[in-house]
């Protein structure tokens, strides 16, 4: 049901479809430790473009689909055509001919759309300036294996962040609790503001928006920060970092939260900047785990879609 589906944003699927998403991600998480992963792309190439820098998500993607023994192209914006002025159009059609699927971490989600619909083959987000859906199956993936249930969430920080829309996408979908401490200016965009509302309303997920952290993550089980400036954000740096900084993740703050409370964060961080060092490297944090399973969703997510 899921094959041939492009994954821009996990608010185009249903609840089931990201369910077994999840279901199949542990399912690769023991073949990986067990030594049995099959080939379920054997014969299979993926394209995978980079238009930022990626740590995780490049080697994550490259090497799940080597696993599952497919080929994998990685291709930075620098060296193709794109970056002397091809059109996505036509990039998107030519790697559609050639590959059976296409990764892609673009500066503007437009560009993914492009692809999607010229491509003839499915996309997959690799981060765009409004989602970043691998990561949040990754990080629900680590809450289901630390708590066995897929806890309330507190995000704290840019309410507008990228990773956090896809957090919203995936609670909304499953009709969870996620609480955003954040200054009032920073939330998504309308436009996708009203998607993630309207999921929330279906399914009885309650997002609700604090500028109080020490209020939003009152009780809460996991405490979840990203990045103050995300990349291609670096002019407002400045202004974003002032009018962030009461919104840093302290050993102060996390003593409001549930005492079993875990750390997240998305990675890569700035210690001292969003979250004190003490908490990240400290024995609250989950933050190295959740990085490991950015493989198994990778896995799972391209064996299902391409
Ligand atoms: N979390 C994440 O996507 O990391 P990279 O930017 O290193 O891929
Ligand atoms: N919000 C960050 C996430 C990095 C994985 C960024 O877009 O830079």
């Amino acid at each position: 049901m899921l094959r041939g589906k492009s994954l821009l944003c996990l608010l185009d699927f249903s609840k089931q479809e990201i369910e077994k998403m999840m279901d199949v991600s542990f399912m690769m998480k023991n073949y990986v430790y067990t030594g049995n992963t099959p080939k379920l792309l054997e014969g299979k190439s993926v394209a995978l473009i980079f238009e930022k820098p990626s740590t995780r998500t490049r080697v994550s993607t490259e090497l799940a689909i080597r696993k599952l023994g497919g080929i994998s192209i990685v291709l930075s914006k620098g060296e193709l055509q794109l970056s002397r002025g091809e059109p996505v159009e036509d990039t998107a059609r030519v790697l559609g001919r050639f590959v059976d699927g296409i990764g892609a971490r673009v500066l503007d989600h437009k560009s993914l759309i492009i692809m999607s619909e010229y491509s003839k083959k499915p996309v997959i987000n690799l981060l765009s300036d409004i989602a970043h859906p691998l990561q949040a199956l990754s990080d629900y993936m680590t809450i289901k294996e630390k708590f066995g249930k897929y806890e309330t969430v507190t995000f704290v920080g840019d309410g507008g962040d990228n990773v956090l829309i896809s957090l919203m996408a995936f609670a909304a979908k499953l009709g969870l609790e996620l609480r955003v401490a954040s200054p009032k200016e920073y939330k998504p965009k309308q436009e996708i503001w009203k998607r993630i509302e309207e999921e929330a309303e279906k399914s009885g997920a309650i997002i609700e928006f604090y500028e109080d952290p020490y209020e939003a993550v009152r009780g809460s089980m996991v405490i979840y920060t990203d990045v103050w400036v995300s990349m291609g954000q670096e002019k407002i740096g400045e202004e974003k970092k002032k009018k962030l900084s009461q919104y840093k993740v302290s050993r102060d703050l996390m003593r409001y939260a549930s005492k079993d409370a875990i750390f997240l964060h998305c990675l890569p961080a700035v210690r001292g900047e969003e979250v004190e060092a003490e908490v990240i490297d400290g024995p609250q944090s989950a933050v190295w785990d959740q990085a490991e399973n950015r493989l198994y969703t990778a896995m799972s997510v391209f064996s299902l879609l391409i």
